[in-house]
């Protein structure tokens, strides 16, 4: 049975991998903070997929010492994930001259460190078996200088640093690395939103293209992915597009 972990699964586009990862008979592993999603989330999945082992831990990824207890816990009381998934991320809207003081400081550790450490935790144990995958969540914010999302795009550049150095350090070792860059994902971090369904991403649809990336990819790498909705980028200066 393969194993994978997913970082922040109780919703969004965490959970909609989860869905299709277990419907797959893969065994889960997950974070999030809020202990009380984690624990619906596990009579969830124990409801409907009896038959795989899954694992949730609570734990705030911004904050190094919970992260890497999360790595440890996790190759201890789960295993050696055969595929990791740095999904867990925030998005707080602001400009760099007028964003609060720690917002930057809030996106960074969230959005970036967090999958820093977690990767540097589990890559020995990964690297021991000449074999294995990490999906990093970028953005188009990855590649795109969005104002008003200032912090978020300095994250998520970082975080396609960060996976683009991934892949060449581990390309001795069989261990695949791709940066998945969507636009805008109709989840909770839209909530709110006055824009028609039309103008985002379909959550589940991006899930199941990075299982199928997953499941085809033997003998290449799938090095990045950009996905934007059916009509085109989305972002505060376009709303009507
Ligand atoms: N939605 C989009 O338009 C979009 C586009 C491009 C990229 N992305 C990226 O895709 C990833 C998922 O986004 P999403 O829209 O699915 O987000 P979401 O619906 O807000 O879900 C985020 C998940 O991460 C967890 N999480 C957030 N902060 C955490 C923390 N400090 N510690 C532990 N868990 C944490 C949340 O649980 P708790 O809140 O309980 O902790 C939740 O399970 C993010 O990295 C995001 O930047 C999203």
């Amino acid at each position: 049975m393969s194993k994978v972990l997913i970082t922040g699964g109780t919703r969004g586009i965490g959970r909609e991998l989860i869905e299709i990862f277990a419907s797959n008979g893969f065994d889960i592993a997950t974070c999030s903070r809020n202990e009380k999603d984690l624990n619906n989330l596990v009579k969830e999945i124990g409801v409907t997929f009896k038959n795989i082992d899954f694992f949730a831990y609570q734990c705030d990824v911004s904050k190094k010492n919970d992260i890497i207890n999360f790595g440890e816990n996790v190759l201890k009381n789960f295993g050696i994930p055969d595929l990791l998934i740095n999904n867990a991320g925030i998005f707080i809207p602001g400009t760099i001259s007028t964003e609060t003081d720690n917002i930057f400081e809030t996106h960074i550790n969230t959005n970036i460190a967090s999958a820093y450490h977690l990767t540097r935790i589990l890559l020995p144990e990964m690297k021991k078996n000449k074999n294995g995958f990490i999906f990093n969540m970028c953005s188009t914010a990855s590649i795109t200088a969005y104002t008003g999302s200032a912090s978020y795009c300095i994250s998520k550049f970082a975080m396609l640093g960060f996976s683009k150095l991934l892949r060449e350090e581990l390309k001795p070792y069989g261990i695949k690395v791709c940066s998945v860059m969507p636009g805008a994902t109709l989840t909770s971090s839209w909530e709110g939103t006055s824009l028609p369904i039309d103008r985002f991403i379909n959550s589940k649809e991006l899930a199941d293209l990075m299982y199928s990336v997953y499941k085809n990819s033997n003998s290449m790498d799938v090095e990045e992915l950009i996905i934007r909705p059916l009509k085109g980028d989305v972002n505060e200066n376009n709303y009507n597009n």
